[in-house]
């Protein structure tokens, strides 16, 4: 097959933090295992990402210590490449949004868009510290929720009832930098027109997701968008940290964090090439449409990478003759939980990468997380799974095999691959099911299925394991030591291959395989050969993985819990609750009389629900499971005594009972239609 070009990016994370696992299963790792099993199969690759470093929570992050937004983002820049690094992530380079290239890359974008008039300009009201003598971000203004009644609302959402509304219906609004309450005042933006690019971007993902399945999670948030129409985004912000508008008036106006931070990509490329000593090499990948463009991303990052990019790079291509090339797939993940938990940096949930690499093996975590990708839906970690991962599956199968067979060799073949000798069946089925796996392992990751491809490598350690086994070579070595050497031939081929297949899931122990089969490797396709030639000297086996005692796992359990605050409370789902607790909640049937789309949400329906003789208001986080006509006249459990809530500005009293099924689809509980509505289930 001929070499593909293949441009990979991973999201830039915010230098404003350290990296948790969540991040590495959302985007890096998948990014990583892809990027390794695509260089094996000898195609041409350019792997970047690099931290973000502009934004309004860097600027407050700074304000909070009292210190310059320099450094917070050195430190965290610093911090998080080194922990990629020894995470094992192959980026090509791991760039940063505050350089010059990339202040001026993004500045080329701003005023291609504005010479060319493609950006409006806009008056709009916004929050304005007469003391502090700055515009505030959202992010800078508290008040009292118009709604609920929330003091620490924010200026235009508050997390307390999720209700969304106009600053200027805030209360009491308070500056969070002074303590004076803002001003409302004027001020000048530059919106890009996306859905002026609606259309074309429905084509376009149309036309790629034919061509070469996207995933449905990243449909779903794109169909989204369009249902309900984009709108002009604002590309510019009132703030003095980030990449200044490039023009005469601006003064204390920075470009959108979200505007630059994905021609970061770009300027990233253009870093890299200048440190290999072509300056031009990016545009034979960024600017050459037979190129493969894949960005990963996490869940949050959709619009910006299926829809706002896209047409940035349409606009640009509009009106020059450089043409760039558009990501063919934006293979999103979901999210990874925390033994059952958000990850959350305020309430210190969850580890860091740093962390977590000072007192485990990179591969252990590697191959946990791959091996339970949240691809489809959220998954979660926990720590007797790694344990369990990390001393039953690498330890007590591959690291096995691999020991077993290296050792038996060391004793009673000096270390030599034994001839292959006249095979038998099960050796010649043992070879065949050998050759099965790199093309089949290799269509799954090339369809974004890593987590199915790493479960499936395992099984040919299994397998190995099993036809050792069943070989038995400690009795043949007695009887007949051809025999016994065309077994450890097998298995030695088989070992090979395995170290081949790891490689991308966990490099570290990959190499160390390699070393003791004394060979450098070849590539994907050919890894199911027979590769170690008879008469062949080995090195001497190292200990490839050490298993992880309790005490370890409880001591790293018990200094996740000292730092966080407040102290992790027991899951409630574990909890035993009393009849009279139970009792507190009020089960109803009741019928669905109406149900619609809400604008703005792909997650939410309006439902209208008949009990007795009351009609209310119910909003269920449903939509991607029902259509709002497939829900009339069922009968639903609802529960009724659930306090009321606003839910996208709409009321919602009481919620729907539903199912959550492992492919994350649900299935709401119904009753016979022939119960009487608002009876009660106990
Ligand atoms: N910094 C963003 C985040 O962590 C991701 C930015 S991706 C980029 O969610 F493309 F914009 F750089
Ligand atoms: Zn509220």
């Amino acid at each position: 097959m001929a070499k593909e070009k293949i441009l990979v990016t991973a999201a830039l994370p915010y230098a404003n933090g350290p990296i948790h696992l969540g991040h590495l299963s959302g985007a890096y790792l998948p990014a990583d295992i892809y990027v390794r099993y695509n260089r094996l199969k000898n195609n041409d690759i350019m792997f970047v990402c690099g931290s973000d470093e502009h934004g309004v929570p860097i600027t407050i992050s700074a304000d909070k210590e009292g210190v310059k937004p320099n450094v917070i983002i050195d430190r965290f820049h610093t911090l998080n490449k080194q922990a990629f690094e020894d995470f094992g992530m192959s980026f090509d380079i791991y760039s940063r949004t505050s350089i010059p290239i990339h202040h001026e890359t993004a500045k080329e974008f701003f005023k291609e868009f504005y010479n060319k008039g493609i950006l409006n300009e806009k008056k709009t009201m916004q929050f304005y510290d007469e003391k502090a003598n700055m515009f505030l971000p959202d992010r800078y203004v508290e008040g009292t929720c118009p709604n609920c009644g929330n003091e620490k609302a924010r200026s235009d959402e508050c997390e307390n009832c999720g209700a969304l509304y106009e600053p200027s219906e805030l209360k009491n609004p308070i500056s969070t930098i002074s303590g004076n309450s803002p001003i409302l005042k004027e001020t000048a933006h530059w919106f890009f027109p996306l859905g002026k690019y609606q259309q074309r971007l429905e084509n376009y993902i149309k036309e790629m997701n034919e061509k070469y399945g996207w995933k449905d999670n990243v449909l779903q948030y794109c169909r989204g968008w369009f249902k309900d129409g984009l709108q002009d985004r604002a590309v510019t912000r009132d703030l003095d940290w980030g990449v200044a508008v490039p023009l005469n008036d601006s003064n204390g106006k920075v470009l959108y964090v979200w505007f630059e931070a994905v021609l970061g990509y770009i300027s990233a490329s253009k870093e890299l090439s200048k440190l290999r000593g072509n300056e031009d090499l990016w545009k034979e990948y960024w600017l050459n449409k037979d190129t493969k463009y894949i960005a990963f991303i996490g869940k949050d990052n959709v619009v910006f990478h299926c829809i706002v990019f896209p047409a940035m790079l349409m606009a640009w291509n509009d009106s020059e003759k450089t043409q760039y090339v558009l990501p063919q797939n934006v293979p999103a993940n979901e999210f990874l939980n925390f033994e059952g938990r958000k990850f959350s940096k305020s309430r210190n949930w969850g580890m860091n990468v740093h962390d977590f690499l000072s007192r485990f093996p990179a591969d252990s975590l590697r191959y946990t997380l791959a091996a339970n990708l949240p691809e489809t839906r959220d998954t979660d970690f926990q720590w007797k799974e790694f344990q369990a991962r990390n001393n039953s599956e690498l330890a007590d199968i591959l690291g096995n095999f691999v020991n077993r067979t290296v050792t038996f060799l060391h004793k009673h073949f000096e270390g030599k691959v034994p001839e292959k000798g006249s095979l038998d069946t099960i050796d010649l089925e043992m070879l065949e099911l050998i050759k099965e796996f790199p093309p089949k392992v290799g269509k799954l990751f090339e369809n974004y299925k890593i987590k199915d491809g790493v479960n499936e490598i395992m099984n040919l350690a299994r397998a190995g394991n099993k036809y050792f086994n069943d070989s038995a070579p400690w009795t043949s070595i007695k009887s007949d030591k051809a025999r016994c050497g065309s077994t450890l031939y097998v298995c030695l081929q088989a070992i090979y291959t395995l170290a081949e297949l790891f490689n991308p899931v966990i490099p570290f122990a990959s190499g160390k395989i390699f070393e003791l089969l004394n060979t450098a490797g070849t590539d994907w396709d050919s890894c199911g050969n027979e590769n170690l030639p008879s008469g062949h000297q080995l090195n001497k086996p190292s200990i490839l993985f050490t298993k992880i005692e309790d005490e370890t796992i409880q001591k790293a359990i018990d200094d996740a819990n000292a730092t966080s605050v407040p102290k992790a409370e027991p899951r409630k789902e574990d909890e035993l609750i009393t009849i009279d607790d139970f009792l507190k909640v009020q089960l109803r049937t009741a019928e669905v009389i109406s149900a619609e789309n809400v604008p703005k949400s792909d997650k939410l329906l309006k439902i209208k629900v008949k009990l007795d003789n009351e009609e209310r208001q119910v909003m269920a986080g449903i939509a991607k499971s029902y259509k709002p006509e497939d829900l009339i006249g069922k009968k639903v459990v609802v529960v009724a005594n659930l306090k009321p809530a606003k839910l996208m500005g709409q009321e919602s009293k009481g919620m729907i009972l539903a199912v959550e099924q492992a492919d994350g689809s649900l299935q709401v509980l119904t009753v016979n239609n022939s119960v009487k509505n608002g009876t009660r289930a106990k």
